[in-house]
């Protein structure tokens, strides 16, 4: 049945935490090319990709679904560094200054409100543009001012907080996310132990109305308490930590092996990167959030209950090391131990030379862009639809994540079908 979609009139406030960094002005940059004409929007879904309709045509899916047009599109955010986007684009180093220089005007003009920022939930960073207040409560209090203030200052009629900061410590979830009366609870009583400053922005824009999407492997909406408040404000929520390189192989290669029924005996996979995001999760508690994400993926496409005798007994390593020299051009390598035909050992080497910000650009876009859509069409909560952009997808506890990435493809196309009442084509698409 087609659900009811409010057209996207007005102007779309994207608000970044996380402003100044490599992935939100290489996104800003991108976009606002994009609509001047100066470059493709390339590896966004969103503007690019087609499905093929219920009578067989094949349409474009900004065609068939009503997504706010990029020319409607207002940025702005916080960092904890007051450089303008501009700036903070020239330090990150992924774009070159002819791209840059094409819209400085537009980039110079956006800058970052102050942060809401802990050093304990982030140990390598020592930024200034910071709000002076401590308590939790008062700091998201602040967030929810800074949100209405924006919204009425670009005239915006809607906002989305997307979280493209760095990523926070490693915390387990505890008693205190499990009902939003405790963790409010919590915020009130200033527990800084169990509420990171994402916890704030999360519970501000959810409060304001706005969905909210974690890009970082963060804890933060992954929370029986957000779930709840999010559903209860009828609000989106999507992440988590952007599926942009090394995993997004992984959810490539699992699916054909297991496919194939070939096994696999190990798979170590490390990277060098030299950004602010290495430099940060060098540190062993902000890495252990990160290793968390990534290690999850494998073990639940093999699903080796299923198939011991293939998948029982996987080593899976994986390691980032932070190297300067390399800046925003990661590179990856992934060793795969296989085995096949009477248990006879093979080896891939994948070695992959990225550049993160490049790939996750277009991902943050669109889960901001398909999320503004979700909201008007009245889907509260997890978006798990969106688990195609993410390396570690949110899912309820009686649910399981997935992590295929043609699953995911499928879950995107099937949930944008049944929002304008289409039946898949009788085909393969
Ligand atoms: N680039 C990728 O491919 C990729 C993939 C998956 C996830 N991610 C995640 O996306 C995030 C951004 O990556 P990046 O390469 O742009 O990192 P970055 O270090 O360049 O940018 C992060 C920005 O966040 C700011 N910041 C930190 N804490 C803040 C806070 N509390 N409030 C406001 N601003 C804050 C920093 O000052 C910095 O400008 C990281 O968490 C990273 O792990 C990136």
């Amino acid at each position: 049945m087609k659900q009811e979609i409010k057209p996207a009139t007005g102007k779309l406030g994207i608000l970044v935490v996380g402003l100044g960094g490599a992935v939100s002005t290489t996104m800003i940059t991108g976009t606002l090319a994009a609509r001047k004409g100066l470059a493709k929007p390339i590896g966004s879904i969103s503007q690019m990709a087609t499905m093929k309709m219920e009578d067989g045509q094949e349409k474009l899916i900004k065609d068939i679904v009503p997504l706010t047009d990029l020319n409607n599109v207002v940025f702005g955010g916080w960092d904890i560094f007051p450089d303008n986007v501009f700036d903070a684009a020239v330090y990150a180093d992924v774009l070159k200054a002819k791209d840059l220089l094409a819209v400085k005007d537009e980039l110079e003009v956006i800058k970052p409100m102050t942060a809401a920022f802990d050093h304990n939930w982030a140990k390598r960073l020592n930024g200034t543009h910071v709000k002076p207040i401590e308590n939790r409560w008062d700091m998201m209090e602040a967030l929810r001012k800074d949100i209405r203030d924006f919204k009425v200052a670009n005239n915006c009629e809607r906002v989305a907080v997307l979280w493209a900061a760095s990523t926070e410590i490693y915390i387990p979830m505890s008693d205190e996310h499990m009902s939003l009366d405790a963790l409010e609870a919590a915020m009130k009583s200033d527990n800084k132990d169990v509420i990171s400053p994402s916890m704030c922005y999360a519970y501000a824009a959810i409060a304001e109305g706005a969905p909210f999407i974690m890009g970082a492997p963060n804890l933060c909406v992954d929370i029986p308490a957000m779930w709840e408040f999010s559903k209860k404000m009828d609000v989106p929520i999507a992440g988590k930590d952007f599926k942009s390189g090394q995993t997004l192989m992984k959810t490539v290669l699992a699916p054909m092996f297991k496919t194939r029924m070939l096994g696999v005996s190990g798979w170590f996979s490390t990277n060098i990167l030299g950004n602010r995001d290495g430099e940060v999760l060098d540190d062993p508690d902000n890495f252990k959030t990160k290793e968390v994400s990534k290690l999850s993926v494998i073990d639940n496409i093999f699903e080796p209950e299923k198939y011991p005798d293939l998948y029982g007994d996987v080593y899976h390593k994986v390691r980032i090391n932070y190297y300067p020299p390399r800046k925003d051009n990661k590179e990856a390598w992934d060793n795969i131990d296989i085995f096949g035909w009477m248990g006879y050992p093979m080896e891939i080497k994948v070695n992959f030379l990225c550049r993160d910000s490049i790939l996750a650009a277009p991902i943050a876009l669109d889960l901001v862009l398909f999320c503004d859509l979700a909201l008007r069409a009245h889907m509260s909560g997890i978006q798990t639809w969106l688990s195609f952009f993410c390396k570690s997808p949110m899912h309820e506890f009686n649910q399981e994540p997935v992590h295929d990435l043609f699953i995911q493809w499928r879950m995107v196309k099937e949930t944008l079908r049944n929002m304008i009442g289409e039946k898949s084509p009788s085909y393969l698409d």
